[in-house]
């Protein structure tokens, strides 16, 4: 799936921006939600990964529900078409008001994972004499070998409930009217590669869920979180392979009459209909590195800083001779460096530069710092053809 640059729109559109392929977006979207209608899942999209309301009116037409991770975005699903009944809400520390929102607004279920928020909904439930559907968010000591950052299902990290506390969660259940348990969630990490981690959660799940039915309680829902990765080294692949990652599900779990299985990809669904349209302003030669100098940085994209996350890096303007160039942002910290050595074609003041597969944790992970203001969204569907000038990704370009 290719993704085309309007060459000639792009040169009268002001930079940095974000551009969206709508037509790919569209691809993924309807292919991935057959997938899951076939085997029978539920997939709650993760606005966290991109919340930009015109990809959401998208994502809700075609039947994904949301899962959600603040109130903020709770309000946003319900703004771009989400019913309730569809919206799950997650995160280790949810506000009082975040809580009150979820249950004002009736939403499916809130994936918990302490006692002591547990507590929270439970007397919020009651004072507006409703009960709350929850999940258990369960660390299941997984590791999911990705970067340290995204790395969630292990015993040191913040999130879920820890084997030694599942007693005490269950106890607590019995004693708590205005609860209602729907059963159990699980996020082991983001850009999860190797399919032998997903059967690893698999096995893990069905022991946990046995010990869970040795205890008199069978979950109706398993949530399996979301995780799946794309290759960013390879922007115009048709994406991840999410026909084998539902079958490891379908094979490796073992699954209770009538129990229902969720899933909440994220970047998988929007990274690579995403890409970071930039100018250079300057080329700078250091003593043994030759800089480019862009106007977008770190403010705009800071998976590279944050993460040394790689990122495709093309020149779409120049077809000269290539030379390596650390490209870098206008921010002033010396991690606003979108790569390294970078091979580009040679590269002057005014070319247009793509950083590709960044429509996941991109814009939504933006910040104002340096004060500068968030910069402008295009979608392809709202940008005048022009085959006059246009780049396709292999390298050449027409007109
Ligand atoms: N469900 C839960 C509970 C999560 O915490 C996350 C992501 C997802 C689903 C979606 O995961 P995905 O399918 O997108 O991997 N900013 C980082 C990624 C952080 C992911 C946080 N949680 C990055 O840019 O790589």
């Amino acid at each position: 799936m290719k993704t085309t640059f309007p060459l000639g729109q792009f040169q009268k559109i002001e930079t940095p921006f974000y551009y969206y392929d709508t037509e790919r977006l569209d691809k993924t979207l309807a292919t991935v939600a057959k997938l899951g209608r076939e085997n029978g899942f539920r997939i709650h999209y993760a606005l966290k990964a991109n919340a930009n309301e015109p990809i959401l009116r998208r994502i809700s037409a075609y039947g994904y529900g949301a899962d959600c991770v603040s109130g903020y975005e709770v309000r946003r699903a319900l703004e771009t078409g989400f019913n309730p009944s569809d919206i799950v809400f997650a995160g280790v520390g949810k506000a009082d008001w975040e809580i009150e929102l979820g249950l004002d607004q009736g939403i499916s279920c809130f994936n918990s994972e302490s006692i002591q928020e547990l507590g929270v909904i439970n007397e919020l439930a009651a004072r507006k004499g409703v009960k709350a559907p929850v999940a258990l968010r369960i660390n299941p000591h997984v590791d999911a070998h990705t970067h340290h950052y995204i790395t969630t299902g292990i015993e040191e990290n913040k999130f879920g409930i820890n084997p030694w506390d599942w007693d005490k969660v269950i106890k607590f259940l019995e004693t708590a009217p205005n609860l209602e348990w729907k059963g159990l969630h699980f996020h082991i990490g983001s850009q999860i590669t190797n399919f032998d981690v997903f059967k690893g959660l698999c096995t893990r799940i069905n022991e946990i869920q046995a010990w869970f039915a040795c205890n008199n309680l069978t979950p109706r829902i398993i949530n399996v979180g979301g995780g799946l990765g794309i290759d960013y080294s390879n922007p115009d692949s048709d994406g991840p392979d999410f026909r084998t990652y539902f079958d490891i599900f379908k094979k490796h779990l073992d699954l209770q009459f009538g129990q229902e299985v969720h899933f909440e990809p994220g970047r998988a669904l929007v990274a690579q209909s995403g890409s970071l349209i930039s100018k250079v302003l300057y080329v700078k030669e250091g003593v043994k590195t030759r800089f480019a100098i862009l106007d977008a940085g770190m403010t705009e994209l800071i998976r590279p800083a944050l993460y040394q996350a790689f990122h495709v890096i093309e020149n779409l303007t120049s077809n000269a001779p290539a030379t390596l160039y650390d490209v870098v942002g206008p921010i002033c910290e010396s991690s606003d460096c979108f790569g390294k050595a970078v091979n580009l074609p040679e590269t002057r003041r005014g070319d247009l530069i793509a950083i590709r597969s960044a429509g996941a944790y991109g814009e939504t992970m933006s910040s104002n710092y340096n004060l500068r203001e968030k910069v402008k969204t295009w979608y392809s569907d709202e940008i005048p053809s022009d085959e006059s000038s246009t780049y396709t990704p292999s390298g050449k370009q027409a007109g």
